[in-house]
């Protein structure tokens, strides 16, 4: 071999320092693999250890949403902001550019549209393969606990989890809502914890009274869906319950994208879940950034 002869002497053994073990910092993932870690650093900031991830995958279901319409447009300009993008493999394509380095939470389930009174009836809806492809960081499953679609969508959950998990690639399970369930805490508390014990790496839910116990009992890191617009100091005022609460991020859309200033809006969310800025303080930066992009 080339460089058998002549080599520089290894000596740098740090004899008196032990090597250390190391702990984790996303919770419940110490004992994942090396790849599953690194996916998961991507997604929850190592600084702070949570994240912000911004979800425009209502076209599943929803059809061209408002602020969607054109997602060449709207998503491009707030994709450096974002931590992870949560999105349908047909929207990266077609409209996001491979170049931002944003981990991807791929939308791996679809099955019925708002058209169905009842949308608990999902499939799965990328191959691993594809999700390879797309160099997905996570699959998003969403979970009807308690609807009719209950046992299917677990099943789903379960089979991605599986898929992932052969290749490295953590599972996000979302508890989706179905229209007779109530957003109770014991609902979410459930739902949660059913989640998280079939082996999801994150779990997605909405924020309810009595968050930090809901929190508390998954074992797993908790991302707070944004929901319907409301007014921007409502959907700081959210985040800075849920993150005050515990919770390790947020994974909003509408009231990022729907925003008079999508930019401030994103902005002023990274300041309460990264900087631990107030809501109060996060709106100040977002009046302040729509007023320097009018
Ligand atoms: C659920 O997983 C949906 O597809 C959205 O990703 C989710 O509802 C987050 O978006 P929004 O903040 O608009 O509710």
């Amino acid at each position: 071999m080339a460089d058998k002869d002549g080599m520089k002497l290894a000596k740098d053994y740090g004899l008196d320092v032990p090597q250390a073990n190391q702990s984790f910092y996303v919770k419940g993932m110490d004992h994942v693999d090396w790849g599953m870690k690194d996916r998961l650093s991507r997604i929850f900031r190592p600084d702070t250890g949570k994240t912000v991830m911004l979800a425009f995958d209502h076209g599943y279901m929803m059809g061209a949403t408002a602020g969607l319409e054109r997602m060449d447009l709207s998503i491009e300009p707030l994709a450096p902001y974002a931590d992870a993008l949560m999105a349908t493999r047909g929207a990266l394509r077609s409209c996001i550019q491979p170049i931002h380095n944003k981990p991807v939470i791929l939308r791996a389930s679809a099955g019925s549209t708002v058209l169905k009174d009842d949308m608990s009836h999902e499939v799965t809806a990328v191959d691993i393969d594809d999700a390879v492809r797309i160099n997905a960081s996570c699959l998003a499953v969403q979970v009807f606990i308690g609807a009719n679609g209950e046992c299917q969508s677990l099943n789903n959950l379960l089979k991605t989890i599986d898929s992932g998990a052969r290749l490295g690639i953590p599972t996000l399970g979302v508890t989706a809502v179905g229209k007779e369930m109530a957003r109770t805490t014991r609902y979410f508390m459930l739902a949660t914890r059913v989640l998280a014990e079939l082996g999801s790496h994150i779990v997605k839910t909405y924020y309810c009274d009595d968050f930090e116990k809901v929190v508390a009992a998954c074992p797993v890191p908790i991302v707070v869906a944004g929901g319907k617009k409301v007014t921007e100091m409502e959907a700081l005022e959210l985040t800075y319950k849920s993150i005050q609460a515990g919770a390790a991020g947020v994974d909003m859309g509408r009231n990022v994208f729907q925003s008079d200033s999508p930019v401030g809006m994103i902005k002023a969310i990274n300041g309460v879940v990264h900087s631990g800025l107030t809501p109060i303080q996060a709106y100040d930066l977002y009046e302040t950034e729509k007023s320097a992009q009018a």
